[in-house]
């Protein structure tokens, strides 16, 4: 992983702006899933850190416009850059590294760039879906997946191909594998915002449906749930949640056991992935860790 920093520092100083490469120092590094799983995949390729540095630009640019479109103040524990700097700013950071990214994305093998490149185009059409579902109750399955997989999963799944490519492995499994571990980590964090704490969250539990996000626990209770009481359901979407709807929710869900059917999707995704990579014991860790972040 000091390679990739070090390939960062570099592509950062290239741009050769003092307030850039401020503004760049001040981002929380996250937890640099993409990264991580490029270099594990291709160890031995002579441009991994490159393209893990790519990769790790272009969600960092994605998290930055991201914050300005859904107006958040902080990002990973600290404040936000368009709560520090600007909405203008972060946008033009963004642009920024975007670009940078694919500057160098070029001149890589022409199925490498084109894979990383049109994950870039699904998850801005994921992000403007999320957006655009937030304004009404969803209670449609098959659409709230398919938005999370363009949103979250499509990076992981490039990112895992693209090293499979760098590094002459198979690409469909390691694609696999990359859109089932982005899937079921997704599916894991709409858990968590529900059975969580504010204080690991670092943000009000249950704020996903305040935020008008319908993730799977609330569209599999509309599915339960009486007709008089998906009517409940769905006035309380969007709003701020006093403690009774809070509460009946959450026992409700209970009473349909909601968490846990979600939780059964995620850990058969998580399973599929770990088929198809048996003999990868590293690939097989990562997915076990992300699977028992929720209970
Ligand atoms: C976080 O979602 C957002 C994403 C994973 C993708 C955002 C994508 C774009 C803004 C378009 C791409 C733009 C560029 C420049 C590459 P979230 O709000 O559900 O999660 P959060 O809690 O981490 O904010
Ligand atoms: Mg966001």
């Amino acid at each position: 992983m000091q390679r990739v920093e070090a390939e960062l520092e570099r592509l950062i100083n290239e741009i050769d702006y003092d307030e850039v490469t401020r503004l760049f120092k001040s981002l929380s590094g996250g937890k640099r899933l993409r990264a991580k799983l490029i270099l594990k995949i291709a160890k031995d390729a002579k441009d991994a850190p490159l393209l893990a540095a790519i990769v790790e630009l272009i969600h960092a640019a994605s998290l930055l416009h991201d914050d300005v479109i859904d107006e958040a103040d902080t990002r990973r524990g600290a404040a936000s850059v368009n709560a520090t700097d600007g909405s203008k700013t972060a946008v033009m950071l963004g642009d920024i590294l975007y670009s940078k990214a694919f500057t160098e994305l070029v001149n890589f093998d022409k199925e490498i760039a084109q894979t990383i490149a049109a994950s870039v185009t699904a998850l801005s059409k994921g992000e403007m879906m999320d957006v655009k579902m937030a304004e009404a109750f969803n209670s449609d399955e098959e659409l709230y997946l398919n938005m999370l997989y363009l949103k979250t999963a499509t990076l992981i799944e490039a990112a895992a191909k693209a090293a499979a490519l760098l590094a002459g492995k198979d690409p469909h499994s390691h694609a696999l594998y990359g859109r089932n571990l982005g899937l079921s980590f997704q599916i894991i964090d709409d858990i968590l915002d529900i059975t969580a704490d504010e204080a690991t969250l670092g943000k009000p539990a249950m704020n996903d449906f305040v935020e008008g996000k319908c993730t799977l626990p609330y569209i599999y209770l509309f599915e339960a749930l009486e007709s008089d009481e998906k009517e409940r359901l769905v006035n309380a979407h969007a709003k701020a949640i006093d403690t009774e709807e809070n509460t009946w929710i959450r026992s409700k869900m209970d009473e349909h056991q909601t968490v846990n059917r979600s939780f059964a999707l995620a850990q058969k995704l998580s399973n599929e992935a770990q088929a198809v990579m048996k003999d990868d014991a590293e690939l097989v860790g990562i997915l076990e860790t992300m699977i028992q972040r929720s209970y």
